[in-house]
């Protein structure tokens, strides 16, 4: 059984989250392992037995005078278990880097949660083969700044820049090698056994053969996790092998 964390991004309303949840609660069974991600609103709604509870962000900051923030303390007081951090849209879109993401990352472990650190190339990086080099200073900007008991709990997820919305993926051989490369970096450097999902246009349809990709430890979903049909493949395809 891999590990399937479900992105739900800034999608549904109240009325689309409940109808969704209906659909979704009779997909999700003890088969599966489903770290589902709603907007802040909607976490409790997914506190019960079949989900793990996933945030999508959190603040960098604790307690204060931070409008508009959600602190790490919120999140496991409402049973959060895992956060998502770096994401590219956050990269993107509010500019965070490994700055901002290095006290969010202290604050989900001192909170005893999991982060699920994403990481990845984009299109012209890959194009001029700066694949490795990119995440390798994404992980040291991270591990080189933490204690080791701590890093050891980081979850990473590899999500190419450039497969994430569009339909593309890397080549199963690629993804299979990037793994490898994220998974023998950090053991080398920081002696860590780390797991790494990989994301970015997981569907339906290349799930059987992403399921194939040994090193995997499982898979991070965002648009399809919301079409219930494709994330029932998912979810049954992930089940199904070892
Ligand atoms: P996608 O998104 O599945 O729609 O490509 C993945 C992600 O943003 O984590």
């Amino acid at each position: 059984m891999k590990m399937i964390v479900a992105n739900l991004k800034l999608n549904l309303d109240l009325g689309e989250m409940i109808a969704y949840k209906n659909k979704l609660d009779n997909l999700v069974n003890e088969n599966n392992y489903v770290v589902i991600c709603p907007g802040y609103p909607y976490l409790s709604f997914f506190n019960d037995a079949n989900y793990h509870l996933g945030a999508q962000n959190v603040s960098e900051y604790i307690k204060g005078a931070y409008t508009g923030e959600v602190s790490a303390r919120d999140l496991s007081s409402l049973d959060v278990e895992f956060v998502i951090v770096g994401h590219s849209e956050r990269r993107q879109y509010f500019n965070e880097t490994e700055k901002n993401i290095l006290p969010k990352i202290n604050n989900i472990l001192d909170n005893k949660m999991i982060p699920i650190y994403c990481i990845g190339e984009t299109k012209e990086q890959k194009s001029r083969q700066k694949t490795f080099i990119v995440l390798e200073k994404q992980i040291s900007n991270i591990y080189n700044n933490l204690a080791s008991d701590k890093a050891q709990k980081i979850i990473i997820a590899y999500e190419p820049v450039w497969a994430i919305g569009s339909g593309e993926t890397p080549s199963f051989k690629e993804i299979d090698e990037v793994i490898v490369f994220i998974k023998n970096f950090i053991l080398k450097n920081y002696k860590i056994d780390t797991q790494v999902l990989y994301g970015g246009s997981v569907s339906g349809q290349n799930i059987t053969d992403l399921m194939s990709v040994n090193p995997c430890d499982g898979f991070l979903v965002g648009s399809k996790a919301l079409d219930i049909h494709e994330f029932s493949n998912i979810l049954i395809n992930s089940e199904s092998e070892q």
